[in-house]
């Protein structure tokens, strides 16, 4: 096909024939709505560089919880921001923690929508790490017990789907078979699989209260020159019993997004992570860019590179627009 008998531009002439010929589109069910759970009663405290995002108590997320229903979002992803963090990072697995009585309250309010619960240890911890601090650096082993039992704690309190993004080693493993042991062999773990060190979780980090206190976590997350490693911690997490794969950050990172689709066929999930989000909003506030548009854009680029589920702040934004 060469031009002049192929001409391109024919199909690109009006609406209706790009929206025949469109190869990709978004879905509401391709979206997942991130949310930070905090304590307190009638909390909704503006996280600064995330317009629009709040830290929620339970009272509010359950509402927010509502209004994801209700625009359909299949699933909502939550963070807990404990009352006290310590060294053991008690906050993530006890029955009483913030996670724990949210799930059960959403749960109990709107049983269809899916809570999925971030599995990790950087908001509990006094250090900001993503696990247990032996001689000056995390502690794989120990960590991943805890994990286990924090992923088991989510399960007790309703969670449809644990998420784990600490990045220790045999993480999924450990998790999978702490939640067999305790019967919920049903239970399905999407794991992080490929996460990058990334300076674009900035504005999560001031969202968790989560910043490390001392050093950074290219001890456990990849380093972002890496692809082939990337596809090995893939394996390995498909072989410790994901169920869904993840690959994190979204934007920088289509290119592995892609070769991910390629190389398993697990689902496939990308997190469109909050410095994305924030960048965006940034530049629309400016007048520097079209924010609406970038969204649409932006989202559009991850599905086309092969993930089946978005994780993104853009969510309700998204699912507003695709009801139009
Ligand atoms: C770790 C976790 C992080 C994010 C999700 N889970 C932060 C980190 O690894 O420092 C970042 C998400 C985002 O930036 O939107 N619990």
């Amino acid at each position: 096909m060469y031009f002049p008998s192929y001409r391109p531009r024919r199909l690109r002439k009006k609406e209706n024939f790009r929206r025949m010929v469109r190869e990709t589109k978004l879905s509401v069910d391709d979206l997942v709505y991130p949310l930070f759970a905090t304590f307190g009663k009638n909390v909704k405290k503006p996280i600064n560089s995330m317009p629009g995002h709040f830290q929620m108590s339970i009272d509010n997320i359950v509402k927010e919880a509502e209004k994801a229903q209700d625009l359909g979002i299949p699933a909502i992803l939550l963070f807990g921001i404990p009352d006290k963090k310590d060294e053991s990072a008690s906050g993530a697995f006890i029955r009483e923690g913030v996670i724990q009585q949210a799930v059960k309250k959403i749960k109990d309010k709107i049983p269809d929508i899916m809570v999925v619960t971030d599995v990790c240890l950087c908001e509990y911890t006094s250090h900001g790490h993503c696990g247990m601090i032996e001689k000056g650096d995390v502690d794989n082993d120990i960590t991943i017990e805890i994990l286990a039992e924090t992923a088991v704690s989510h399960a007790k309190a309703g969670a449809d789907m644990v998420a784990p993004s600490a990045m220790m080693d045999g993480q999924v493993g450990a998790i999978r078979e702490a939640l067999d042991e305790a019967g919920y062999e049903n239970l399905p773990i999407m794991a992080y699989s490929a996460k990058y060190a990334s300076c674009f979780y900035g504005p999560f980090r001031e969202a968790a209260e989560s910043a490390p206190k001392f050093g950074d976590r290219k001890s456990y997350q990849m380093d972002p020159a890496n692809i082939d490693e990337a596809m090995r911690e893939i394996s390995l997490d498909v072989e410790e019993g994901a169920d869904i794969i993840m690959v994190k950050p979204a934007l920088p990172y289509l290119d592995v997004i892609r070769r991910a689709r390629e190389e398993f066929d697990l689902p496939l999930a990308a997190y469109n992570v909050s410095g994305e989000f924030s960048m965006i909003k940034a530049a629309a506030k400016l007048g520097w860019i079209d924010g609406e548009k970038a969204m649409v854009e932006s989202l559009t680029s991850i599905k086309r590179a092969g993930a089946d589920i978005i994780i993104t702040y853009f969510a309700p934004e998204m699912a507003k627009l695709l009801r139009k």
